[in-house]
């Protein structure tokens, strides 16, 4: 199957946020990712609830919120009422990940666990069972327009292995430096979901670029099930 664009409305215009996301929905994308940043964790602030909220009203299309907060238990509540379809922590940030995971999945809402670059996929160990996905950050958490980091990639290729073997149902999303140089190779990884913020957004042609994107997505997937 091919894997998903979630584009990243963190590049978007946040003067005309629907109407953004409405091409990147007319181009062919999977998700809305809604990156929510507190200026605690991550160094930059940018948006929560009341723009997942405003966003759930001009979008059928599912709403993958990645909390890069402090103490995200706390605004769960907050982004499952606002209409959220995913929501991701970071293991480095949430104290009790077992609760904070249950309390997204008893909000009917799909639950995911992010890693930073440099923590290990041994992070999941003690998690891999009660959650729906991963979460893998190709770049340090923050800012849009950063490079992809070469070693996600691996990453991605031996979870693919790990979850093949062990959690064949948890879906694998990767987040940060995806451009349409690049989008097919992060796909080969093995990888469900794939995040994609600058270079759709800031590419002068939202719906063209998503289009792009999504046919190299496709064109891997044909390619993979003939040979
Ligand atoms: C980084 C965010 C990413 C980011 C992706 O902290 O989690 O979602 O916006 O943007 P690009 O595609 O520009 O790296
Ligand atoms: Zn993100």
């Amino acid at each position: 199957m091919a894997a998903v664009l979630a584009p990243s409305i963190l590049s978007a215009d946040f003067a005309r946020l629907g109407a953004d996301v409405k091409e990147t929905e007319a181009g062919g994308a999977g998700l809305i990712h809604v990156d929510v940043m507190d200026g605690h964790f991550v160094p930059n602030i940018t948006i929560g609830p009341d723009v997942t909220a405003a966003l759930r009203k001009v979008t059928d299309l599912p709403l993958d919120c990645h909390l890069m907060i402090a103490d995200p238990d706390r605004y769960v509540g907050d982004f499952v009422k606002a209409g959220a379809d995913m929501i991701s922590v970071h293991v480095e940030a949430a104290t009790h990940l077992h609760r904070t995971v249950h309390r997204i999945k008893e909000g009917g809402v799909k639950a995911g666990v992010v890693l930073n670059p440099a923590t290990p996929l041994n992070a999941l160990d003690e998690i891999l069972g009660d959650i729906d996905f991963v979460l893998l950050m190709s770049v340090n958490p923050g800012f849009g327009g950063q490079k992809l980091i070469p070693s996600a990639l691996a990453k991605a290729r031996a979870l693919r292995v790990r979850l093949d073997r062990e959690a064949p149902d948890v879906r694998i999303e990767i987040d940060g430096g995806v451009t349409v140089d690049n989008v097919a190779e992060v796909a080969a990884c093995g990888v469900d979901m794939i995040v994609s913020g600058s270079a759709i957004f800031g590419s002068g042609d939202i719906r063209g670029t998503t289009e792009r994107m999504v046919r190299q997505l496709a064109e891997l997937a044909e390619r993979e099930q003939t040979c």
